[in-house]
Parts: C-alpha cells; structure tokens; sequence
C-alpha cells in the first residue's frame, strides 16, 4: 500500500453486485496512483468480495455496520470526513435511490448522507439493463447529476444475466481517473500543510452560580467547519472550543473549554508558533463579577441584579501578538452584527488589530447562530467581498482561500 501521506484519501463504498470484483482492481490503481484507500461495503457487497481481501488489500478494516466497528463509534461521520473523494462502485439501484430520497439505513447509505458537500462524489453503477433504464433509475441518476454527483456512466455489453445491452460497469481505468479528476483539487489542495492553526468556536458559559450561566445560541457549528476545512488542507489544526454537541472533527485536536477566561487562556497557549488564528467562538463580552460557590435561593439571596466585569478581549489580544515575533501571522475575527455590518467591521478590523474581519449578518434566518449556512462578508485592508448564502463549510473553504493569500502576502 502506498505509504504517501500526501496523497488523496478516497472511500470506497461497495455495494452488492456482481461487479464489486472489479472494484478491487479500481482499488488497486488508486493505490498506484498513491491514494490512501479505505473501504466501506454494504453487507450484500461483502458477499461478493469479502472483508479479507479489502483488509489484506489496504490494511485497514473493512466497515460495515454502524455499530461494532472497531475504529469508531461513529462510523459514517469518521468515513465521511475523512474522504477527499468518495467513490461508490458498483452502484447498486438501490443505492441510487437511498442517495437521491436521503434514506440512511446502513452504514454505507448512512455515510453517503454524511459527505460533506466540498466533497466530491463519484458513482459508477453497474446492473441489468432493465433496471439500468428503468424510470426511477434515471431520475434519481439525472437529481443526483443535478446535486452535483459525477456519474462513470455504464457501458454496454454482456452482462452477468446474459442480457445485452447497457449496465455493464465502466472500465477500471476510466473510473481510476475520474477519482483522480476529481481528487485533483483536493489532492494539490494540501496547501496549508507544514502550518499551524488555531480556531475558536462555540460559546462560552459565565458562571453565576453552580448551576446558573450566562450563555448565547453559538452551536459552534461555523468554528467546526473552519477547523475541518483546515486539518483537510494539511494544516495542524487546535480548535478551541466552548460547550457545544459537536464531535471533533477528524484530524483536529480540541481543547475543551467552557468560560471566557478559559479560552482566553487555552487560546493563546495553542497560538504560540502558529501562523493563523481564526476567532469564531461567540464569546461573552462580560462575566458575573462574584459568581457564587453554591446554588443561590431565590427566596433571600438576590438574584434581580447580577454584577458584571468585562472579560479579556481574545481577538485584540492576538491581534497585538500576530507581529511581537517577526513572523507572518494572519488573525481573522468575525463580527456578529445586526446593523451597519460592514461599518461595524472595519472598525473591528482596526481596533483589533485583525488582518480579515468576516462581517456575520446574524439578522437573517439562513445566517449567524445556529443554521447550516451563513451569510458573510470578508472585510481586511485589501478591499470587501460579500459571499451568498452558502452552508457553512462553503464559507469555510473561501475565508481559507483569503487566509492562505494572505499568508503568501506575508
Ligand atoms: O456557532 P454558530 O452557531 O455556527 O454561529 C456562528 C457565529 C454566529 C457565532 C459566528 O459566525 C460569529 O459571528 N462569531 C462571532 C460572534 C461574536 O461574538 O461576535 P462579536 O462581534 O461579539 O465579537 C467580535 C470578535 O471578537 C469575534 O471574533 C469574537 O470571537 C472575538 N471576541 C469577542 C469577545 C471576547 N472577549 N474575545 C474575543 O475574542
């Protein structure tokens, strides 16, 4: 197996068929081709080529099942963000159908709805004729060409059932090579590997008492997408994160915190020798001054006014450290605003000494805490660029593409 870190990583989804055979042969041209190849099968795929060969061939275990595996205790979410490129060969009709209608149902079907959609999905199909051009096969081939799924179209000729006609799985070769066509992005997209990365995320929780805190609706959910985006390109990636429901994603080292003053801390320990940091945590401007040590009773102790001291600013503080040991370090803030968005960032870009401020529209419903997108503008000293609405691992991508010209810049 190839042993280049470097190379693009590619999950390979089999399902039961009867060209599942040649799968192992596609399997072996990635390898060639220097991709790290995983294998996911659904239990009918195992019945044509077993759990042996894909062990024996990539010397990882084959996964299965969503439970029981021993790498995971979450597999579909492991697979799906690990992959550059997932590929699904054969493509059984079922399969198909579960990926067009969203039905997770097995691991495999559970994983392909997992894929992060940066990621690029090949499918070659592979069945009988009739089953090939039957109508709910070709709509679910041309919404899944509409999503954005590239297709390595069936052939014709014999097949297994002794019918004629088209079904037959592409060739090997060409299949290798849409993989690779479409790992090429990823693959020379290692572009922040040998860097450092830190990013917050998430909110904080300011102690009043025990089991009373000052919080905000921050689900962590842009923070997460920024440090997965991150660990993809190749860069070490510590993600410092305050109490959210979100697994770590993969590649990523989390530092776990809950108040201000944690990240405060946590942060610009992990920002010593790093050359970004990206600030999306939502973190509380202000603490309870004496948070008390046992749960306050609302009958005599007084719970109408709760003192308040401003937390340190983690943004402003990295700001004034990006440049105190003569390297290019970039640090990017957000802004949550709900007026006067890009006025309102460049001030921030300015008073915390920040290199990109990513001005959050967090009035709109498709936007800000809490939703699968956001809506954005990166504001920094070479000009201001509002992005659509794009889910929030789009928006991740562009404001790493700004973050890595601004390293270049220097
Ligand atoms: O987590 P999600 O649900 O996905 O939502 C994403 C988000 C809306 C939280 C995120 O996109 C966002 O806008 N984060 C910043 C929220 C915020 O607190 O904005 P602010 O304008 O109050 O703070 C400005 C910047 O200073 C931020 O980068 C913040 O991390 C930083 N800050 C603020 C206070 C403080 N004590 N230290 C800081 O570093």
């Amino acid at each position: 197996m190839s042993s280049n870190l470097n190379g693009p990583q590619v999950l390979l989804c089999v399902n039961g068929g009867i060209a599942a055979y040649k799968a192992v042969e596609v399997l072996r041209l990635l390898q060639k081709a220097d991709c790290k190849v995983r294998v996911a099968s659904t239990e009918d795929g195992l019945r044509f080529v077993g759990a042996a060969t894909w062990e024996g061939l990539t010397h990882q275990s084959v996964a299965s099942s969503l439970y029981g595996w021993t790498e995971s205790a979450i597999p579909h979410i492991m697979l799906s963000e690990w992959a550059d490129v997932v590929l699904v060969c054969p493509a059984t009709a079922n399969t198909m159908a579960k990926m067009a209608a969203g039905i997770a149902d097995d691991l495999v079907s559970t994983t392909l709805l997992a894929v992060p959609r940066t990621t690029p999905v090949v499918v070659a199909p592979a069945m009988n004729v009739n089953m090939w051009q039957a109508a709910p096969t070709q709509v679910n081939v041309r919404t899944l060409r509409e999503r954005g799924v590239r297709f390595v179209m069936p052939v014709e000729g014999r097949l297994a059932c002794d019918a004629v006609g088209e079904g037959k799985l592409a060739s090997v070769d060409q299949i290798a090579r849409a993989v690779l066509d479409a790992a090429g992005s990823r693959a020379s997209s290692r572009t922040m590997a040998g860097r450092s990365v830190v990013v917050t995320a998430g909110p904080t929780h300011e102690a009043i008492d025990p089991v009373r805190y000052i919080a905000n609706a921050s689900s962590g959910k842009m923070g997460y997408a920024i440090a997965a985006e991150a660990a993809r390109r190749g860069a070490r990636t510590v993600l410092v994160s305050g109490p959210t429901a979100l697994e770590a994603p993969v590649g990523v080292e989390r530092v776990d915190v809950v108040s201000a003053a944690q990240m405060h801390e946590a942060t610009l320990r992990a920002f010593e020798g790093a050359d970004v940091a990206i600030c999306a945590a939502a973190v509380a401007d202000y603490t309870p001054a004496h948070p008390a040590d046992h749960k306050l009773k609302k009958a005599h102790e007084h719970l109408d006014t709760i003192e308040l001291k401003e937390t340190k600013d983690i943004l402003a503080e990295l700001g004034r450290r990006k440049s105190q040991d003569g390297r290019a370090r970039v640090v990017v803030g957000f802004a949550a605003e709900t007026n006067d968005l890009v006025a309102n960032a460049q001030a921030k870009l300015e008073r915390k000494g920040c290199d990109l401020v990513v001005a959050n529209d967090v009035t709109r419903s498709d936007s800000g805490f809490g939703s699968a997108t956001n809506h954005v503008t990166l504001v920094s000293a070479a000009g201001i660029r509002e992005l659509p609405t794009l889910a929030k691992e789009e928006v991740a991508v562009h404001l790493l593409d700004e973050v890595e010209r601004l390293l270049k810049r220097g």
